[in-house]
């Protein structure tokens, strides 16, 4: 049985590794600890409670989701990073993360959710259309896709994720 819980800060080692490992296969491992920085400790002391670990009964993490409820806008939240461990793909374990998050953003009177992702994330691009998100308009289209060019700075196109709760 896999089970949630808030993150803690306790947790950064652990993630970064993960994402070293989950992504190891796929990518350099060059690639795979600049991916990592995407998860400075910051996220895990400043928005831990915001944030999802997904365990198995042994402890080990399957998962997890790194979010924020939005300082500047009270309505918003933001869905950082989503990693699920590669074994547990495709058992609807994400969408449990985001169902999970989506509930808690929505207590705390938030009405919608954003997240963001690269073009060439064709997996996290089909995920996030599962899930009801809908593809903000971007300033080019980029085979059929929305893409919002250098968003992230020169040469970091993304594509812009939005969905009402
Ligand atoms: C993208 C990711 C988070 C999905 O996790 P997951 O637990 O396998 O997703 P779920 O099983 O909850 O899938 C939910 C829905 O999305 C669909 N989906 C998930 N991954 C998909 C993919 N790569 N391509 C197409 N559809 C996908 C599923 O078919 C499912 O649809 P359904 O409910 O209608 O059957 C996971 O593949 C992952 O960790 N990828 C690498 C990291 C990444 O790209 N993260 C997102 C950007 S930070």
């Amino acid at each position: 049985m896999i089970t949630l819980r808030a993150a803690s800060e306790a947790d950064h080692q652990t993630l970064v590794r993960a994402i070293q490992a989950w992504w190891g296969d796929s990518r350099s491992p060059e690639a795979a600890r600049e991916l990592a920085l995407l998860l400075p400790r910051l996220f895990l002391q400043h928005f831990a409670t915001t944030s999802l670990v997904a365990e198995t009964d042994d402890g080990a993490v399957a998962g997890f989701l790194v979010g924020l409820h939005s300082a500047d806008d009270p309505e918003l939240a933001y869905v950082h990073f989503v990693g699920i461990e590669p074994g547990h793909r495709g058992s609807g374990l994400a969408r449990r993360l985001y169902g999970t998050f989506f509930e808690a953003a929505a207590a705390a009177g938030r009405r919608t959710v954003k997240a963001v992702t690269s073009p060439g994330n064709h997996g996290s691009i089909a995920f996030h259309r599962k899930l009801g998100f809908r593809l903000e308009p971007g300033d080019t289209v980029v085979g059929e896709v929305p893409v919002h060019s250098d968003y992230d700075g020169p040469g970091q196109d993304r594509v812009c994720f939005v969905r009402d709760l």
